[in-house]
């Protein structure tokens, strides 16, 4: 048993019990103690929304990611909205984003009226191929029926799109750039860490995600300092800061302190998990390197390992295998945006042969810092035994 001011041990054990694919539980037995002081300090305060664990969050993100500023949301959804809406998106807008993503990504675009243009991604390493972004900005150009104002790269199960060289062309063709980050908190790129890469980042804070609070919310990270004032307007109905007057259009896009106050002690242990997820996913490489097609290490890029996913020609037959020995595992995506019904219509005509692999071959293991080693053998023979 722990006191109020300890964080539990990790407890090793063997690697015979059940592998779980995302471990919330073990995760919360850690820091439960420290959890219920925080939510108790919330009930004793009462300051339900705007309560102090809001801007304790946002300054410790901020020194966290290295931001100018980080401004807390109620979803990683509102957040691609609002810095949208902060931005002056909207109709005849074209916005940039991969194909191969969650469709909040897409729906966001669509919500602020702008439209969303499909770019293909690279079965390298999952994220927005750069040849295909420059050749889609051209052609919208050449077609002269929307302005295009922005590009979403999507850091795919956390690994970081590569900004160095969407960064060009966003400057080339005058652009913005936000970097969808629902799946990279804790990414880096050099010594620059997510939420610094771009001019503005969004993530998730969705419980399964790297860093999840217990329900939705989400943050906005700026390079910017001006934008935050913006968005912390636009987040509580487009108020000024006295929050009388309406001086822009804006909705409830809040987060409460309840999750601010989770999400702070999940921080606290936070880069623990994350050197635990750099752990387990290099020992699930240095297992299926060469036996399996892993996506490509590329020089600087360090993943946050929010999921650790692979292409295997045979995806069935391997999920079959991991379900027989009792082993999660999970497919993110099945079907590219282009393909969906309510996407459709902005599809275009150009193809899409990264994605299109992607949704036949693509597939994730179990991934989360409670993973022991005889667990990842386990699941790694599992998958070495079919492939
Ligand atoms: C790439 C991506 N973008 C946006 C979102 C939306 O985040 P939320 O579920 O917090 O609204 C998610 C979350 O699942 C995501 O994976």
């Amino acid at each position: 048993m722990t006191n109020q001011s300890e964080t539990a041990p990790l407890n090793a054990t063997d690697g015979d019990g059940p592998i779980q694919f995302i471990d919330l539980k073990a995760q919360q037995a850690r820091i439960r103690n420290k959890i219920d002081a925080r939510i108790k300090a919330v009930l004793d305060h009462g300051a339900y929304i705007n309560g102090p664990e809001l801007g304790e969050l946002e300054e410790t993100l901020c020194n966290f990611t290295g931001a100018a500023d980080c401004v807390g949301v109620a979803s990683g959804t509102d957040s691609l909205i609002i810095a949208m809406l902060g931005e002056s998106l909207g109709a005849g807008d074209a916005v940039f984003i991969p194909t191969f993503t969650y469709n909040a990504t897409a729906n966001a675009v669509l919500l602020t009226g702008a439209t969303p243009i499909f770019v293909d991604v690279t079965t390298d390493t999952f994220n927005m191929d750069v040849a295909d972004l420059a050749m889609k900005i051209e052609r919208v150009l050449e077609e002269g029926r929307l302005r295009p104002r922005m590009i979403i790269p999507v850091d795919l199960f956390g690994l970081p799109a590569d900004y160095p060289r969407i960064s060009k062309i966003a400057k080339e063709y005058n652009l913005t750039i936000m970097a969808d980050a629902a799946q990279s908190f804790g990414g880096m790129l050099g010594n620059t860490r997510v939420g610094a890469l771009a001019e503005i980042s969004s993530t998730s804070f969705f419980p399964g995600k790297g860093l999840g609070a217990y329900g939705d919310a989400g943050a906005l990270f700026t390079t910017d300092k001006a934008k935050g004032e913006i968005w912390r307007s636009i987040r509580w109905h487009g108020t000024d800061a006295q929050r009388k007057e309406s001086i822009r259009v804006g909705f409830n896009g809040r987060l409460d302190s309840m999750q601010a106050a989770v999400l702070l002690e999940k921080l606290a242990i936070f880069p623990e998990e994350l050197e635990l997820r750099i752990k387990h996913a290099a020992q699930y490489d240095a297992r299926l390197s060469g036996k399996v097609k892993l996506p490509s290490k590329v020089e600087g890029f360090q993943s946050s390992n929010g999921y650790y996913s692979l292409t295997v020609p045979n995806r069935e037959v391997v999920q079959a295998a991991l379900k027989e020995a009792s082993i999660p595992s999970a497919v993110y995506y099945t079907q590219p945006l282009h393909e969906m019904e309510a996407f459709k219509p902005y599809a275009g005509d150009t193809p899409f042969t990264g994605a299109d692999t992607l949704a036949e071959e693509i597939m994730s293991l179990p991934m989360h810092p409670y993973l022991t080693e005889g667990q990842i053998d386990r699941v790694c023979d599992v998958v070495l035994s079919v492939s």
